[in-house]
């Protein structure tokens, strides 16, 4: 009897990784947050992230939806002699528990970096051999979201070791979002949905329209580029599963068109919107952007269906459809050109039908009224063609909101 007993602890033990699932429910609707990286780098310290989280706050992203105050690369110190990783100590002087309980005392969340191979890519500690100790010390910290990198990941196969992460916060016991950051490369929107809550699509961006920065052996891309490779990846996406065209470069040095335009088409990319400037000097143009609740509405709508493009033209024009969960629809005009561009859209002769959500729109049998989301006006509606001239690099992002 006692041999048995002892038998099935024994077997309930070797059982626990295999039961080991990702948190559910944590991203019914995509990540909102910041996020250091494409403004600062590895210049990261914890006056930047307190003084984020306060202007988080103040500038009223907290209240329209922003949660994660995330730390990107290079916050890390060495091991102690037991391995547990430290934050680098003149960067961090106060420690990640007590900047923490600052960043949740301003009713925010907070983000952290770690990478699958033993070092992250800005040569910081990796992960590799202690998930199991870093994923309890950032539970131990009070972390609520982790981007786990892949940088020197020489002979580690992504599945496993996205997995053995997995377990390792699971196991941890702290509900924590698992950004899986492998650039697309293992084509994560095969087997991430049970591992990540968000997997990254492609490389790193950066901030221009329609460039390819080349480093080497690897490249960063412009806004356009990220964008064209999301082709065919929506029915990947949904509710608690997003593909992630990475984070937005929103105020880092694009035209005000050209960030309206990145802003609008991640919201029809369903995408999460993790802000990337300094948040503490934005223009007023950036946060009108950040801030419009209409194009976030679009991204958060809870029905998580990703848009597509559903026509373009040899001009630079397309046209991009999301369904929305009470029945309206988004619809965004991009131009990609640098000129002005004149759009007719005859509705009457358009029928949308989208096999992966099984939404359709019969606009010769339903009205819609049209909402412009930037311009915060009524346009008329579906029943007449629309005809519109869009500006060079920018959108007209539209609700078709049904009557
Ligand atoms: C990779 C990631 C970036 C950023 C840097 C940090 O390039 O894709 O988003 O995290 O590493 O070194």
């Amino acid at each position: 009897m006692r041999r048995l007993r002892l038998g099935a602890l024994a077997l309930a033990f070797f059982a626990i990784p295999l039961q080991a699932q990702k948190f559910e429910g944590l991203a019914l609707t995509p990540p909102m947050g910041w996020n250091s990286w494409n403004r600062f780098g590895c210049n990261v310290d914890e006056k930047l992230i307190r003084e984020t989280a306060d202007a988080m706050v103040a500038s009223g992203m907290r209240d329209a939806g922003y949660q994660y105050v995330n730390i990107d690369d290079c916050w890390h110190g060495t091991r102690d002699s037991l391995g547990f990783i430290r934050p680098d100590p003149q960067r961090f002087p106060s420690g990640m528990k007590a900047l923490a309980d600052y960043v949740h005392a301003q009713g925010l969340r907070i983000g952290i970096y770690s990478d699958a191979g033993d070092k992250t890519c800005g040569g910081r500690p990796g992960s590799r051999g202690y998930e199991s100790q870093d994923a309890l010390t950032y539970a131990r910290w009070g972390i609520d979201y982790l981007k786990y990198d892949w940088c020197n990941t020489q002979g580690l196969a992504a599945v496993g070791a996205y997995t053995t992460m997995r377990d390792a916060l699971h196991r941890a016991g702290r509900p924590i979002v698992f950004s899986v950051c492998e650039w697309g490369d293992n084509k994560p929107w095969d087997w991430a949905k049970p591992v990540g809550h968000l997997w990254r699509t492609t490389g790193d961006i950066t901030h221009c329209w329609d460039c390819e920065q080349d480093h080497g052996i690897w490249s960063s891309w412009g806004i356009l580029r990220i964008l064209d490779k999301q082709k065919g990846l929506r029915v990947h996406a949904g509710p608690g599963h997003w593909n992630d065209p990475d984070m937005m470069e929103v105020g880092n040095g694009m035209t005000v068109n050209e960030d309206r335009a990145h802003f609008s088409m991640w919201a029809m990319l369903a995408a999460p919107l993790i802000a990337g400037n300094d948040l503490r000097t934005m223009s007023a143009e950036s946060r009108a952007i950040l801030l419009n609740r209409e194009v976030i509405a679009i991204d958060q709508d809870s029905l998580g269906v990703q848009g597509w493009a559903y026509e373009s033209s040899p001009s630079g024009v397309e046209i991009w459809f999301k369904p929305l969960a009470n029945g309206d629809w988004a619809m965004a005009v991009l131009n990609r050109a640098a000129t002005p561009q004149p759009v007719h859209f005859d509705f009457a002769h358009e029928y949308l039908s989208d096999g992966h959500s099984k939404r359709e729109a019969k606009f010769g049998e339903i009205t819609y009224a049209i909402r412009d989301l930037w311009a915060r006006r009524e346009l008329g509606t579906t029943a007449r063609p629309l005809a519109a001239t869009v500006p060079g690099h920018d959108v007209l992002m539209l609700r078709l909101v049904k009557r």
